[in-house]
């Protein structure tokens, strides 16, 4: 395994090369039992993915309330800076009190420097909105981000999870107001969890938008470690609601496809999940989320994973993407 060649690609229509796999950071941390409540072992998934060639990792400031974040600040401490890509969001409470949420300009600044001084870095390659905010004009926080960038504190704006008419109109103001634009979408999608294949995916491919997508393997399911009419003892699954949330008949039908492309092609399902994103044009570094080194060796080899047409479309022929999807809003 620890044999496969990273491979790289380009962000959106930028200039910044990141890893075909990004390294998710949000199980780095404590608070819940689905995390990795342990930041030795987290810094040593940290330094194998490093290894391995992944240079983009994925955090946010309220990931464990910025204890990722140090984490990820510890890890990469004397390591090349040049190669890094790092990514961080904004949007979620950091507090119960007034101004300790949303993208205002308020707390916008405030936050990403909050999470630099926490990561250790001088910028962040990518910032993201972790979400819309219904509260605050898309000005506010447009203008708010081209400071950033004015400022060198970001090299590039990103967005995750939201209607596709809202992220166009993000889009559009900023052409029009001359902002700086967002270059990448980070929406949850994978072999079970399509529902945006009818919402954000065919914007971002007609504008050029990178997308990396969260949940990979739909929060372990896709790995396979979970039977039909069996209830979960040990997994994500077993104290998770959304993990659990994937147990529905058409999921098992893609998940069973996807068993049998890997079993004739020496291959984990795990690896099969994630080449199918890779396979995928308009994606270009799936976020993935290893509790453990050997989690990260098995989900870095499916880089080096190829499908068939014909396989691609018998992984998806269970399931009709529809958006919003099931349980979604
Ligand atoms: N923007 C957003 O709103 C948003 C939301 C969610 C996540 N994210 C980002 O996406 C990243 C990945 O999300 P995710 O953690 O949900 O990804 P995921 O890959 O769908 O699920 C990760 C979980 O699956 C299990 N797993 C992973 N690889 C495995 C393997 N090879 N064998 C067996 N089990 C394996 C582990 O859980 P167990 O060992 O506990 O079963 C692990 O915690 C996060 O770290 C974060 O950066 C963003």
């Amino acid at each position: 395994m620890a044999d496969t060649e990273m491979e790289y690609t380009y962000l959106g229509e930028t200039g910044l090369e990141v890893s075909k796999l990004c390294l998710g950071c949000m199980n780095f941390g404590s608070g819940e039992p689905w995390m990795m409540n342990d930041a030795e072992a987290s810094v040593e998934v940290i330094h194998e993915a490093l290894d391995l060639g992944i240079n983009f990792l994925d955090t946010a400031n309220v990931y464990s309330r910025g204890e990722s974040e140090e984490i990820v600040g510890r890890a990469i401490e004397g390591r090349n800076r040049d190669r890094l890509a790092v990514a961080s969001k904004v949007r979620f409470p950091m507090g119960e009190g007034p101004n300790e949420s949303g993208l205002s300009r308020k707390h916008i600044i405030d936050q990403v420097h909050a999470s630099l001084d926490r990561l250790g870095l001088e910028y962040l390659d990518l910032y993201q909105i972790h979400r819309w905010d219904e509260n605050v004009p898309i000005e506010e926080t447009l203008s708010a981000l081209d400071h950033l960038v004015e400022e060198g504190l970001v090299r590039y704006l990103g967005a995750s999870t939201m209607a596709a008419w809202k992220f166009s109109k993000a889009l559009y103001t900023a052409d029009i107001e001359d902002y700086e634009r967002f270059t990448c979408m980070q929406p949850e999608y994978n072999a079970v969890d399509r529902h945006e294949e009818a919402n954000l995916l065919p914007l971002c491919a007609d504008q050029g938008i990178g997308v990396i997508p969260w949940s990979p393997l739909a929060g372990g399911f896709l790995t396979g470690k979970y039977e039909r009419d069996e209830d979960p003892e040990e997994g994500r699954a077993a104290g998770d609601d959304y993990t659990q949330e994937r147990f529905r008949e058409e999921n098992w039908e893609a998940l069973d496809a996807i068993r049998a492309v890997a079993d004739g092609k020496d291959a984990t399902p795990a690896q099969v999940s994630l080449a199918w994103l890779l396979h995928k044009d308009v994606v270009d570094s799936p976020i993935i989320g290893p509790r453990s080194t050997d989690h990260l060796e098995e989900n870095v080899a499916a880089v080096s994973v190829s499908l068939t047409d014909e396989e691609m479309e018998r992984i998806e022929a269970p399931i009709t993407p529809r958006w919003p999807g099931i349980g979604k809003d």
